[in-house]
């Protein structure tokens, strides 16, 4: 089974072939970060319009380069999956419109994908050896979740962020500090050079449950700078950084053991993060957990996830309807826990 994935749910136009085993015969992701850079952060009209004008050659590369011709009248994969939520609902609609339309055109099935289990499908890609349950720490730019994965499609969600997503916490510190859009990378890099002890900034709800919170870390940050004007952009950075690393890994460990985890896969577009992927690799490996943690490209939004994430769902749910709505304010589809799928 070859299954065509397409992602459009925020600023990154994707699409890619994978098949039945989960090997990626060809990822294409087109991001618009030179669209929206100028207005730091992500227009969403503007996203829609870079969609329409994007996906369709990013499709025919993602078909020529897994070696599929593009003739309309002949079916070159056997399923075409796109993301329907959560994410903007006019870049949804670019994406599952077209998939849709191909859907219809070739005769194979639809299937509307669930951007975050597209997320925690990256971490299985590459990890097949996996034994259930693991703690999946989902850290993006609209999302921050800690999840226990009793196997695909079967989620109970733990905790989640009460106020910012982390990523939104990167991308504000980042803007606040003039270091441009996206913010993530722009604070990894910044901090290479500054010292994560110079500041003390709060890492909430620490010692408490599951919930996450980045707001108050994202006003310390403001306060901070402006008692200290002179201080460095790579010491506040450092500091930040070091922050949400610290709040991430104490929380994921903490799952871990609650659940009885074999251990952590890192999922979403701050997955990225070196930092956070060096502090997590140590503290699994201090307490004998597994550590899943997709390549970066993997872990910020592609199409290959949502392709695995189809595979299995038309696999066990089967496909989904032609008139299947864009449902930007999705959550994961946890009830399938209780359908016992
Ligand atoms: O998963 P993703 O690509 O899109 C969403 O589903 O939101 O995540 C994007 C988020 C942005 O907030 C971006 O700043 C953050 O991931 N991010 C990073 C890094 N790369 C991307 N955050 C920290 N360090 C990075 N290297
Ligand atoms: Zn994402």
């Amino acid at each position: 089974m070859l299954v065509l994935g397409i992602e459009t749910s925020c600023d990154e136009t994707a699409a890619a072939v994978v098949d039945e085993a989960g090997t990626i015969r060809s990822s294409v992701v087109s991001s618009q970060v030179d669209v929206h850079a100028r207005y730091g952060g992500v227009v969403p009209e503007l996203a829609s319009r870079a969609h329409l004008a994007l996906l369709p050659p990013v499709v025919g590369d993602a078909l020529h380069g897994a070696g599929l011709g593009a003739d309309p009248g002949r079916a070159p994969v056997d399923v075409v999956a796109a993301t329907v939520g959560p994410g903007l609902v006019g870049a949804l609609l670019v994406g599952s419109s077209l998939a849709k339309g191909l859907a219809m055109a070739w005769d194979v099935p639809f299937v509307g994908v669930n951007h975050l289990e597209g997320h925690c499908f990256a971490a299985l890609l590459d990890h097949p050896e996996l034994r259930w349950p693991v703690v999946v720490v989902l850290v993006s730019g609209g999302h921050t979740m800690l999840l226990a994965m009793d196997g695909p499609g079967r989620y109970r969600l733990l905790g989640q962020t009460l106020d910012d997503a982390a990523g939104e916490a990167f991308d504000k510190v980042a803007r606040f500090l003039g270091l441009g859009y996206p913010g993530g990378p722009a604070i990894e890099r910044t901090a290479k050079a500054g010292d994560p002890t110079a500041f003390a900034f709060p890492r909430a709800l620490l010692d408490q449950g599951f919930d996450l919170s980045f707001s108050g870390l994202k006003t310390a940050v403001v306060r901070a700078v402006r008692a200290r004007p002179d201080a460095s952009d790579a010491d506040v950075a450092a500091s930040f950084q070091q922050a949400v690393v610290d709040v991430l890994v104490a929380k994921g460990l903490r799952a871990a053991e609650a659940v009885g985890a074999s251990g952590i896969c890192l999922a979403g577009g701050v997955a990225a993060n070196g930092a956070l992927r060096a502090a997590f690799a140590d503290a699994c490996a201090a307490k004998g957990l597994a550590l899943a943690v997709p390549s970066r490209a993997m872990c910020t939004d592609n199409a290959a996830m949502v392709a695995a994430a189809g595979a299995w769902q038309l696999t066990h749910l089967g496909p989904s309807p032609l008139d299947q709505p864009a449902e930007p304010g999705a959550g994961l589809p946890l009830e399938r826990v209780l359908a016992g799928a």
